[in-house]
């Protein structure tokens, strides 16, 4: 089987799970590694054994000419880094959650999604576990659907791309539409490294006749059997794994 060409953008602690997990996958040729910043950059060639590495994401994807270019920048890096490299040539691009900090910001990578493949990595969905109850859900194991529950005690910007990916995934397979309105409320400071977000959110969105209850901060209802804390560098808070419940 031919492996896929890809070359990755951002060698970071994120960067480096992705690296990870490319080479280990046996189907993707991870040709070259790039970052803006050399010392990274250098670290994550001597890790993994990859030579061959760039400083400029633009002259990379020209002389490479991948397949996917698998882009693992900061959430305040989305357009400004995926806008050149389409415009260098790439023709798929994976970028991480979330997908922008920015109304403006998301609404830009649609558009550019249009020519491209753009995919956002929320790779909860892609979990044995989660396939299973994917399956049940397409073949309405459950019954109707009219109520989902998705909460997580982080803050949004930490783990809320993956449990609105996770419940309108549910909704969608559940036959129901896409969202129509959100009435949220937020409350409180916290930080996602620098970036300020709020402490607290509590959303209500509309799905037809049916509701998504959404809560992301310590309005998010505790689950007692469920209190792994994860320690995260980039959050100020403890972690607690996200949780989605479904009626
Ligand atoms: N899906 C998940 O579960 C998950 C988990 C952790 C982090 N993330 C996401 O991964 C992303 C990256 O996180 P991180 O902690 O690795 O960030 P980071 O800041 O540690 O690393 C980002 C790297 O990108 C490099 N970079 C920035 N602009 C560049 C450019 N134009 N060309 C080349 N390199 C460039 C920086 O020099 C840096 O080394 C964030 O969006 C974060 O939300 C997702």
């Amino acid at each position: 089987m031919d492996k896929l060409r890809v070359v990755q953008v951002g060698c970071g602690e994120r960067g480096q799970l992705h690296t990870e997990a490319m080479l280990a996958a046996g189907v993707i040729d991870l040709v070259v590694l790039c970052d803006l910043d050399a010392g990274r950059l250098q670290a994550a060639g001597e890790r993994f054994g990859i030579t061959r590495l760039y400083g400029d994401m633009a002259a990379m994807i020209r002389q490479e000419q991948p397949e996917l270019v698998d882009i693992i920048t900061p959430p305040t890096l989305r357009v400004a880094v995926v806008e050149p490299a389409l415009e260098a040539g790439a023709p798929a691009v994976l970028i991480e959650k979330p997908i922008a900090l920015k109304p403006s910001e998301a609404r830009r990578l649609v558009e550019l999604g249009r020519e491209r493949l753009i995919a956002v990595n929320t790779q909860y969905q892609w979990m044995p576990h989660w396939q299973r109850f994917w399956a049940l859900l397409a073949e309405r194991a459950l019954g109707e659907v009219r109520l989902l529950r998705a909460s997580t005690r982080c803050n949004i910007l930490e783990q809320g791309p993956h449990i609105l990916d996770l419940a309108l995934k549910a909704a969608s397979l559940s036959g129901l539409p896409e969202p129509e309105w959100v009435l949220a409320a937020a409350s409180g400071l916290e930080y996602f490294g620098d970036i300020p977000v709020p402490a607290d959110l509590s959303a209500i969105v509309g799905l037809g006749e049916a509701r998504l209850y959404l809560n992301a901060g310590p309005s998010a209802p505790a689950v007692p059997e469920r209190r792994i804390f994860i320690t995260s560098s980039k959050s100020k808070s403890a972690v607690i794994p996200a949780v989605c419940g479904f009626l």
